[in-house]
């Protein structure tokens, strides 16, 4: 990785991950980048300008008011003078003032005047990252292009306890900055790519629906991930919270018949990623005005219907996508079913998961998975659902680059 005559601003926000920044500005220079770090106060009462200096072989600038720094780059030329902003350490205070847009010292300064590429590395508590106004910033961050790196799970530094915070280490973020500062094939241009995420919403009557509790992460992922490596992708989502991911056409459903009407006429596409939790069954009739208690009567049994398998339609479809892949959200006998599920449903791939409640995958921002084909089973490891999502696309790329 070649990262010759690349600038690097990197900000360093007051964590204990601190110490790893020294490493990380060792990994960059040795790799050809230039670094030119700035501290926030509070990073200073972790590692001092005087180590980062050396390292860096740069000047360590920490004051938005410091007269000489001022004249001699000024914050704005600092944000721009680069090719890339890195923050690591991103501690969950720096996220927040960057979602808000303040600036008030010279770290959230410089990213509110940046126009250059932003990735953060974040490093904080698990509790902390899992609060809800981080992740409210998250989402905005996300929205507004910013990229991210991490967190990894793991034991903390500091406390001994484990979970989503640790910062990524310091050659992960190199390959991440690479990334992003580096040309990137597009090994998937000119493809198209179906990818359903989400749960659907069956309706009972005008207020009440029957639903399941997939978050639309890993789906919404697995699209980003495909669009990246240049697929024109479409995503037919059920009704998420998240939001849309960027460089996608998103197609918003309710129904599981809404979804398999939107995939079909989707088609043709060379690729399809089949990853909603379709709800298995609709109510019959649903009621067209809300269904009232009658005191004294038992409620009425609901019947239902099973709805289309969109996967299985699409597996045995005349336009059937060269590779179609589904997943297999099981609780028990993982790979029996998701076996099964392959044969059954058309398909040349499943990606199995065990989505018992203890394993805290749905919902959560981590999975683990097996990819069952027909050349065997291989097993990932416990990884982010982004980074599944990377590592899916690379293969789906893989995949289409050999002979059919
Ligand atoms: N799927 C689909 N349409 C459905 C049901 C499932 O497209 N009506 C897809 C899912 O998107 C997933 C795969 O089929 O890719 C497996 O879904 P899952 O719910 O795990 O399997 P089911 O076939 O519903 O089997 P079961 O609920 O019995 O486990």
């Amino acid at each position: 990785m070649d990262l010759q005559g690349k600038r690097i601003l990197l900000i360093i926000s007051g964590g204990i991950a601190a110490y790893k920044s020294l490493d990380l500005i060792r990994r960059l220079r040795e790799r050809g980048a230039t670094v030119r770090p700035v501290m926030s106060r509070a990073a200073q009462e972790f590692i001092t300008p005087l180590a980062v200096g050396a390292l860096s072989a740069s000047h360590v600038y920490t004051d938005l008011f410091s007269r000489e720094d001022e004249q001699d780059v000024g914050h704005i030329r600092l944000a721009r003078d680069c090719d890339l902003v890195l923050v690591a350490p991103a501690t969950a205070d720096l996220m927040a003032k960057m979602a808000h847009g303040l600036a008030d010292d010279l770290p959230s300064a410089v990213l509110l005047a940046t126009d250059r590429p932003v990735l953060l590395a974040p490093a904080m508590n698990p509790v902390m990252w899992n609060a809800a106004p981080t992740r409210r910033n998250l989402d905005t961050l996300k929205a507004d292009g910013v990229c991210l790196i991490g967190p990894m799970r793991g034991e903390m530094a500091e406390s001994g306890e484990a979970g989503t915070g640790r910062m990524a280490e310091p050659l992960e973020i190199v390959a991440a900055a690479a990334a992003l500062l580096l040309p990137q094939e597009k090994p998937l241009a000119g493809k198209r790519a179906i990818v359903t995420s989400g749960p659907t919403h069956e309706p009972i009557d005008p207020v009440r629906y029957i639903a399941n509790r997939s978050s639309g992460k890993q789906g919404h992922a697995i699209a980003a991930a495909l669009a990246r490596l240049g697929a024109d992708v479409t995503l037919v989502s059920g009704p998420v919270t998240i939001p849309d991911p960027a460089g996608v056409a998103v197609t918003h459903v309710e129904t599981a018949e809404d979804m398999l009407s939107a995939v079909l006429s989707a088609l043709p596409a060379d690729i399809a990623v089949m990853v909603a939790a379709v709800a298995d069954w609709r109510v019959v009739a649903s009621a067209g005005q809300k269904i009232k208690k009658k005191p004294g009567e038992p409620p009425a049994p609901l019947l239902l219907a099973e709805n289309p398998d969109i996967l299985k339609t699409v597996g045995h479809h005349p336009d059937r996508p060269r590779l179609v892949i589904g997943f297999a959200a099981e609780t028990q006998e993982v790979e029996t079913n998701g076996r099964r599920k392959l044969d059954a449903k058309g398909a040349d791939m499943i990606i199995a998961n065990d989505v018992s409640p203890a394993t805290g995958i749905m919902g959560g921002d981590h999975n683990r998975v097996k990819i069952i084909s027909s050349g065997g089973i291989e097993e990932w490891p416990d990884l982010a659902k982004d980074a599944v999502a990377e590592r899916l696309a690379a293969l789906v790329a893989d995949r289409l680059s050999k002979p059919a």
